[in-house]
């Protein structure tokens, strides 16, 4: 049976994903900062673990990755959807905020996958990850910097990880969510104004749901996607065909 982690499984994107590879039948552990919103996720799925750990700490990162080996037998496939986003103008913004945004977005992307990938490697039979990046992994927007960073980051991460892996059979590929409606938008698209500006950048003319999102990793973490590695997938509603 396919062990998967998803990070941010508490909310938005991850949840969607953790209970989307759940009822594919993977044994799932829900990691995230907030371990009561991991733990309300996981009973939800029939073989589900919650986590608590902040992906930007090695050893919480060891620790989720031991708990998974122990309780569920192995690791093949990984989603990296924690994520922060905090906007402000360039000329203020606070060097701490960037620094933690990139903690969060990027190095623990890399945690995350490091760790993970060790066990892929030393089982010898492969595995899957996936890295949430964004559309603003390759188009930027005003007042977001660091997470526009963090999430240009990310893409060339996966693509460096899909090289330094693929001799191990792990194959790393990258999704690039549009707008969706989760959490982390619902003050964007509670704006009327900014929600007008997002919808008339968004060719499909709606936000996406993290169930769109979700269906696209589960995708990417089986059989199906047998030839992909290094990959950007844009699941964004045609954003970035403008
Ligand atoms: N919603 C969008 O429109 C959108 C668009 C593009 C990319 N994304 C990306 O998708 C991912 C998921 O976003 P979402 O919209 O579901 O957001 P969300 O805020 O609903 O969920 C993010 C989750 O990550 C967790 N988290 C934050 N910091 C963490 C840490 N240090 N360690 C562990 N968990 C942590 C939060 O507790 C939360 O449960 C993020 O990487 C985000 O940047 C979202």
């Amino acid at each position: 049976m396919t062990v998967s982690l998803v990070t941010g499984a508490g909310s938005g994107i991850g949840a969607a994903t953790a209970r989307r590879l759940g009822d594919r039948g993977d044994r799932v552990v829900c990691v995230d900062i907030d371990g009561d919103r991991a733990a309300e996720v996981a009973d939800g799925i029939e073989h589900a673990l919650a986590f608590t750990a902040d992906i930007t700490d090695e050893a919480q990162c060891d620790a989720m990755v031991s708990m998974a080996v122990d309780r569920f037998g192995g690791m093949d496939a990984v989603v990296t959807c924690a994520g922060i986003e905090t906007m402000g103008d360039s000329l203020e913004f606070d060097p701490a905020a960037f620094r933690r945004i990139v903690d969060v977005n990027l190095t623990g992307s890399f945690l995350t996958a490091q760790r993970t990938a060790r066990v892929m490697k030393a089982q010898g039979e492969g595995g899957w990850i996936v890295l949430i990046g964004s559309i603003n992994s390759q188009a930027a927007l005003p007042g977001a910097a660091a997470y526009i960073a963090s999430k240009g980051g990310v893409l060339m991460l996966g693509r460096a990880l899909a090289l330094d892996l693929a001799p191990h059979g792990i194959r790393v590929n990258v999704i690039g969510p549009g707008v969706i409606d989760t959490p982390m938008t619902s003050d964007s698209l509670a704006d009327s104004a900014r929600r007008e500006m997002l919808m008339e950048r968004t060719p499909l003319g709606r936000p996406g749901n993290p169930e769109e999102i979700a269906e696209v990793a589960a995708f990417l973490t089986s059989d199906a996607s047998s030839f992909m590695t290094g990959a950007f997938v844009p699941v964004d509603g045609g954003w970035l065909t403008r």
